[in-house]
């Protein structure tokens, strides 16, 4: 078993495993809540580009990977409509749980099914869309995952991913003393639980900046990748076409 960071921490790969899933568990109850406040309500604008690039047909099969409370499912299945499916998943039941309530009490009775994006239980070819809104950035093995990603995609479909990437140079030193000032206290305060969001201002540390995922998917097999940049690059929106 080799190594890998949790954060700034170096761990093994079981151990980051179980340390991810303890993140979640903890702020599982008060995430939404967190999302709001951390971001000034900016994930949901992301999360709205999100839906615009996916332009979801009427009668589309999507995937919703690392889908926790379930907000781009339910945006995906208003436009898929009866005659499609969005399949809601996340490895962390804690998180699934939260997002399967928030559908059914949207109206939506969507499959919520736990699964560990590395080894995906779906056949080859099935989904017209597969999206992970940050997610990625948690998945021990990203190369793995991205290569399942890609062969749950029908030829032609597409793969979004969304997640928090390297800001433009100037903002840079305003954005690093609001993740390590303010995002811990923040979590402190309203989720009482200051070390996971420590993890979350650790971990964009060391995601992958735009470029670098942008070649993670083309190795992955998807032949056409490009990113969008969102807020200056605080977070950017990676497609990638499986040709
Ligand atoms: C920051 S939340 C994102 C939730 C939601 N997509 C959103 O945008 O608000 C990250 C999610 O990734 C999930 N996750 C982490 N590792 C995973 C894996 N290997 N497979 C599937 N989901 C994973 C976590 O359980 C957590 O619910």
């Amino acid at each position: 078993m080799g190594s890998t960071h949790f954060g700034f921490e170096t761990v093994g790969e079981n151990e980051k495993a179980r340390r991810v899933r303890g993140v979640f568990d903890s702020v599982a109850p008060r995430y939404d809540l967190m999302n709001d406040l951390m971001s000034l309500g900016l994930h949901r604008a992301w999360k709205a580009y999100t839906v615009l690039v996916a332009n979801v047909q009427p009668g589309w099969q999507v995937l919703d990977i690392a889908g926790g409370t379930g907000d781009l499912s339910e945006a995906f299945a208003r436009k898929a409509g009866p005659a499609g499916r969005v399949v809601h998943t996340d490895i962390n039941e804690a998180m699934l749980r939260r997002g399967r309530d928030r559908l059914l009490d949207a109206g939506l009775a969507l499959p919520s099914i736990v699964c560990d994006a590395e080894k995906l239980p779906f056949a080859s070819a099935s989904f017209d869309l597969v999206s992970v809104g940050f997610g990625l950035r948690n998945m021990t093995h990203k190369d793995a995952a991205l290569a399942e990603m890609q062969r749950v995609l029908k030829p032609g479909g597409k793969l979004l991913v969304l997640e928090f990437s390297r800001p433009a140079a100037p903002l840079q030193r305003a954005y690093d003393w609001y993740s390590f000032n303010v995002l811990p206290r923040l979590g402190r305060l309203v989720a009482g639980d200051e070390s996971s969001y420590r993890y979350l201002a650790e971990s964009i540390r060391m995601h992958p900046n735009q470029d670098e995922l942008k070649a993670l998917m083309k190795s992955a097999g998807f032949g056409h990748v490009d990113y969008h940049n969102l807020t200056a690059g605080v977070v950017a929106l990676h497609v990638g076409i499986k040709c």
